[in-house]
């Protein structure tokens, strides 16, 4: 298949871009570098079958050119801004990348009629959770401008599929980690934060109790569920959970970095963050039966990845 993905250079987009290359698959991969890097994309560019288009996705038209050069089979839409506290600090670039952008997506597949679509969404969606683990069809109550663009990008993309007979799959990723995640960044998970405070021999900070719990994902599986979105036979509409369904607190975190790093002094609390989730975990059985995903890598395992 020939399968254009946006933000190629990003952390999620250069490890989905290697799975699909991996897969046999002709990949465009679209990057304006404003987050992406350039060694990121150090595998991809190696292939013959991948092509590279640096390009501001933002502009006007720009996506229904690239979609019109390069007539992908699929077009997985990962680019767009991906704090949460830079879209609290900067509303209108979260406008921009987040909403404007997905308009424009929309746009260049109706007009080039674009047979299918995946988009990055967020468990961010959600919010504080009524229930757990969080099903599809849980109450959305988006606390951030990401969380509220994230959500009306899938209303907009899913106004496609019913009207033009895209298949659109939207996927609502939880907390992912991996290699290439850029832990220098204020605006990093918190796994590529504790990996860098424990190389280096220095104790990690835990906002509050360290008793809150997350669903973390390993990027690798992220890719190959972009991968089984973009050429699965499921069609229509879709918003699907990509999560392990399993949950580990904070504490039991650094209990995983402690087997490399025994010697690092005790972890620092500090208050808990204003508005910080307690507790978040995903119902991954949608994503099993539709695109018959599973995610297979244990944290300790994915841990190993990054340290
Ligand atoms: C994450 C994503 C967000 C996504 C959301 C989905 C990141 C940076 N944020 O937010 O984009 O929409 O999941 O639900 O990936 N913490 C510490 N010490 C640190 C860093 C963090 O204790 O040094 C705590 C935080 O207070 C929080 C937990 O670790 O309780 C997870 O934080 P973080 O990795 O920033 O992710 P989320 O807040 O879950």
């Amino acid at each position: 298949m020939k399968i254009l993905v946006t933000g190629a250079a990003g952390f999620i987009g250069s490890h989905t871009c290697d799975f699909l290359l991996s897969q046999g698959h002709i990949v465009h991969g679209a990057d304006d570098f404003r987050t992406g890097r350039w060694a990121n994309l150090a595998l991809a560019c190696v292939s013959p079958q991948f092509h590279l288009h640096e390009i501001d996705l933002s502009e006007s038209g720009a996506i229904d050119r690239l979609v019109r050069q390069t007539s992908p089979d699929v077009l997985v839409h990962l680019a767009g801004l991906v704090s949460v506290q830079e879209s609290i600090a900067n509303p209108a670039l979260n406008q921009l990348l987040n909403v404007h952008m997905t308009r424009e997506v929309k746009r260049a597949v109706e007009l080039n009629g674009v047979r299918r679509v995946v988009f990055a969404s967020s468990a961010a969606v959600y919010g504080e959770p009524a229930t757990l683990p969080l099903p599809e069809s849980a109450r959305k109550f988006p606390q951030s401008p990401y969380a509220t663009a994230k959500l009306e990008s899938e209303h907009l993309l899913s106004d496609c599929a019913s009207a033009g007979g895209t298949t659109v799959i939207c996927l609502r990723y939880f907390n992912v980690y991996g290699s290439r995640q850029d832990p220098a960044s204020p605006y990093s998970g918190v796994i590529s934060k504790f990996a860098q405070k424990f190389t280096a021999g220095e104790p990690p900070t835990i906002n509050g109790d360290g008793q809150q719990t997350r669903d973390f994902i390993h990027v690798s599986d992220v890719a190959r569920a972009n991968a089984l979105a973009a050429t699965c036979s499921a069609s229509g509409t879709l918003s699907l959970n990509i999560c392990t369904g399993e949950p580990t607190t904070l504490l039991q975190l650094v209990d995983h970095f402690r087997r490399w790093f025994p010697d690092t002094p005790a972890v620092l609390h500090v208050d808990a963050k204003p508005g910080d989730i307690r507790h978040s975990l995903g119902d991954p059985s949608a994503a099993s039966t539709h695109l018959g995903f599973k995610a297979r890598v244990a944290l300790g395992d994915g841990l190993g990845t990054i340290i």
